[in-house]
């Protein structure tokens, strides 16, 4: 048996195959992806868990985001959808949860540092994550008396 085959290689990781088939399928499923990197839609999801929102939020597609101590965000989805927000308003959201406070909700309970622990980058590719969540067709979105602002 010579020792450098290439066989044991790729023997020794066998998740490799794993990893590389789920990001040919995820790339797949996404137009303009770079190649060097993870899809913006797989960083968002692990950002997300990063800020432990789920704590406090429902989001879908983050694992373990169950939380009610915050709006569910697919209400942000939906505003997103009718057009009355935009990706920038949702930055803003995170980064100054208090700057509008959400009907109903408490302030001053979601943390105020997200603007420091993350870069302008890593919170676009949350709230772009958060805009185009997959509930906005599945749940109907007559959320009356969000508008106001
Ligand atoms: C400790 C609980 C908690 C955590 C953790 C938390 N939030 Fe919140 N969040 C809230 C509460 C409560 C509100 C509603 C009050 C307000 O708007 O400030 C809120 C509001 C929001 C809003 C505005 C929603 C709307 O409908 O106006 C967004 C967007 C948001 N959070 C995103 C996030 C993101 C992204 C993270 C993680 C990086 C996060 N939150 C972490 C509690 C939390």
């Amino acid at each position: 048996m010579a020792g450098a085959s290439p066989v044991r290689k790729i023997q020794r990781a066998p998740w490799l195959a794993w990893v590389v088939g789920g990001l040919v399928v995820v790339l797949a499923a996404c137009t303009s992806a770079p190649s060097t990197e993870l899809p913006p839609s797989v960083r968002a999801v692990r950002l997300l868990e990063e800020g432990h929102c789920g704590a406090c939020h429902q989001i879908p597609g983050v694992p373990g985001a169950t939380g009610d101590i915050g709006p569910d965000l697919c209400e942000v989805a939906a505003r997103y959808a009718r057009g009355e927000i935009t990706v920038t308003d949702i930055m803003a959201d995170i980064i100054q949860p208090n700057r509008r406070v959400h009907e109903g909700y408490l302030d001053d309970i979601m943390p105020n540092d997200y603007g420091e622990r993350f870069s302008t980058e890593e919170l676009r590719l949350m709230a772009e994550y958060l805009a185009r969540l997959p509930c906005v067709g599945a749940t109907p979105t007559a959320t009356p008396s969000l508008g106001g602002g």
